[in-house]
């Protein structure tokens, strides 16, 4: 036995200490950062890949936002992909594969496919790819007859605006204007379909212009895979739909399975950014680093709703985790992501004092309108649900999951939680609580007077504070409203 250090700490452990600064005003600094090499973010903060935190719609909410959003893996391959998928068509310059229907197909048919898809037209094609009309939502929305073929309700090729492929998007906007349209289908010089511009699009491009995308426009997205063989599988369909990193999300991910899966994925896929983890040590870190991670995420124990720590006795506060793990880091060159524990935005600040590139948050996004957990009412207030990934029912489910079949007899208590299923208060949408959090960051920024997560990290003191300094931190000494 042995013991390796006296103390550790976590954020309620310590503060910053305000430095010389010569910045005027939050916007002078700037959180750019990486969340992992060759993955740039405008905002330091990641969705947790938990599934009452990320699928599609909190995705496509972080990345309008300048983070990223990493889909949770505890689904089965297909739906997993079609979260993907559903961020990939959320937006991008060029809808480049639009979805279409024939013509015969029934208002039914359509319908189902328009919102199984998350859009609001589909393209009528015959069986060349030769555009024969546009259905739009609008078109369907009270059509009587559910089996009529959606040729009899479609807005036909010769009354629809279209322009020849490629198409840049000044033009498409001319157009979208002129005509008062919603959607512009590209064809070729046979009349065959080419990709979609859509007026949402454009007006999106200029209300998002930190959003987190790719070179075609489409909102970035990440998944999250585990370590067994299967899910390479999982990380091909997910690649295939779109997906732009992988997040190999295992408890311990100082482990030889997690090891094997991020060298399986940089050999199958070396330009696909690997985010692994989670660890706790330094060692973690170099070896994570060594199989060929892009970013390593640290914390053992530390999420709002674990319970490692209680159950197996292993973790290292978050704090020091981050400080050890960041400084083996950075002389790798690879971005650490804090991930569990962060609160409020002076934790994420420190945590990015500490030297993480990002936070990853579960707790404080779970309550927003884009989560998927379930919203109950408790006490007349609007609460909603978050569960640990290892939770007594995320467990369960996921056994069912895995073996396409419901529980057996004693499988209850054959399981052993490491995680706790509670509530949270609704707290409005992702965008809201984002702009306190990058408020927080950007002024925390400026107390150390640092215009980069660079100068934070060189300019970063902190102090271990009493129990005493703890209290006098919060509010005191008045009674709170509400
Ligand atoms: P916060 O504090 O933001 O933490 O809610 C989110 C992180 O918690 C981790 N996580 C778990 N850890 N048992 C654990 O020990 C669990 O059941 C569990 N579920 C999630 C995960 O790293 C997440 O990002």
């Amino acid at each position: 036995m042995r013991i390796r250090a006296e103390t550790a700490l976590t954020f309620d452990d310590v503060l910053l200490v305000p430095r010389h600064s010569r910045i005027a005003s939050r916007s002078d600094v700037s959180p750019h950062t990486l969340a992992a090499r060759g993955l740039a973010l405008a905002i330091p903060v990641l969705s947790a890949n938990m599934d009452t935190v990320t699928e599609s719609e909190m995705a496509i909410a972080m990345a309008r936002c300048g983070g990223l959003g990493i889909i949770h893996r505890f689904m089965p391959i297909e739906r997993q992909a079609g979260e993907v998928a559903r961020v990939k068509r959320a937006e991008g310059y060029v809808v480049e594969d639009p979805v279409t229907i024939e013509p015969h197909a029934s208002i039914r048919q359509a319908r189902a496919l328009l919102s199984g898809a998350g859009i609001g037209g589909l393209v009528v094609v015959d069986r060349q790819a030769r555009v024969l009309g546009m259905v739009t939502k609008r078109d369907l929305l009270f059509a009587p007859d559910e089996e009529e073929p959606v040729s009899e309700v479609m807005t036909p090729r010769e009354r629809l605006v279209t322009l020849q492929a490629p198409a840049d998007l000044l033009a498409a906007r001319e157009q979208l204007h002129a005509h008062r349209l919603e959607k512009l289908p590209l064809l070729d010089s046979g009349g065959k379909l080419r990709g979609l511009i859509t007026a949402q699009d454009i007006m999106r491009l200029e209300q998002h212009p930190q959003a987190t995308k790719d070179g075609k426009g489409r909102l970035r997205v990440g998944a999250a895979v585990g370590a067994r063989s299967e899910d390479l599988e999982r990380a091909e369909a997910c690649l295939h739909a779109g997906a732009d990193t992988f997040v190999v999300d295992i408890a311990h991910g100082h482990s030889e399975n997690c090891l094997g899966m991020v060298r399986a994925l940089k050999q199958r896929w070396p330009e696909v950014p690997v985010i692994a983890g989670n660890v706790a040590t330094p060692e973690g870190v170099r070896d994570l680093a060594q199989a060929g991670a892009d970013a390593v995420k640290v914390g053992v124990g530390s999420g709002s709703i674990c319970i490692t720590r209680v159950i197996t006795g292993f973790g290292v506060p978050q704090l020091t985790a981050i400080l050890e793990c960041a400084a083996e880091a950075h002389h790798l060159g690879v971005p650490v992501i804090a991930d569990g524990g962060i609160r409020r935005s002076g934790d994420a600040v420190k945590a990015l004092a500490a030297g993480a590139s990002t936070v990853m948050v579960g707790n404080m996004l779970a309550g927003t309108d884009e989560a998927p957990g379930a919203t109950i009412i408790r006490d007349g207030r609007k609460m909603k649900v978050v569960r640990g990934m290892a939770s007594l029912s995320a467990s369960a489910d996921r056994l069912v999951i895995d073996r396409g079949a419901d529980l057996e007899p004693g499988d209850w208590e054959r399981i052993v939680p490491e995680g706790v299923e509670a509530v949270v208060p609704h707290r409005g949408a992702v965008a809201e609580v984002l702009d306190q959090l990058i408020g927080g960051i950007r002024s925390g920024m400026s107390y150390a007077g640092a215009r980069s997560l660079a100068e934070l990290w060189e300019r970063a003191e902190f102090v271990r504070v009493t129990g005493a300094g703890l209290r006098e931190s919060g509010a005191h000494d008045v009674e709170p409203i509400g």
